[in-house]
């Protein structure tokens, strides 16, 4: 598949953009402040913190799995059995209940995880979901692939 481009440039805080790349569906969304700062806050409620042992490109090897902080881009597939979770970015929203940092839920078996894709513990998924080779052109085009 083909490299895909994303102009990001209009893009606010808590926003996702859904694309596809080699068939696979891709979630790029743009964190705030607040939700790049709890990511480093629930560490040792997550299976694999520091994404030992999930798939993503060696520069997103770090907390936020991504290139640059503000920009989470992620395979929207859960790692348990292929579901697709859905996206919780409210730490407020009352379906996720209270002392939830923001999201995603696999509704098929409960599987819950941070918006960096890093798995919580307790839950049946294995691994973080992965992270898809991306780069920058300039400060507001994304590609992906
Ligand atoms: Fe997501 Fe089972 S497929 S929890």
């Amino acid at each position: 598949g083909a490299p895909v481009e994303v102009d990001v440039s209009k893009m606010d805080e808590g926003e996702r953009i859904t694309l596809s790349w080699r068939g696979r569906p891709i979630h790029v969304v743009r964190r705030g402040e607040d939700a790049i700062e709890r990511l480093g806050e629930i560490r040792d409620r997550l299976r694999d913190p520091d994404s030992d042992s999930s798939d993503q490109p060696e520069y997103a090897k770090n907390e936020y799995r991504s290139l640059k902080p503000e920009y989470l881009v992620m395979v929207a597939v859960c790692t348990h059995l292929g579901c697709s979770p859905s996206f919780h970015p409210d730490p407020a929203d009352p379906a996720m209940g209270s002392d939830w940092p923001g999201g995603y839920f696999c509704a098929c078996h409960g599987s819950r995880f941070d918006l960096a894709g890093r798995v919580y513990r307790g839950v049946p998924a294995p691994t973080n979901m992965d992270i898809p080779p991306h780069r920058f052109v300039d400060d507001n085009t994304l590609i992906v692939g």
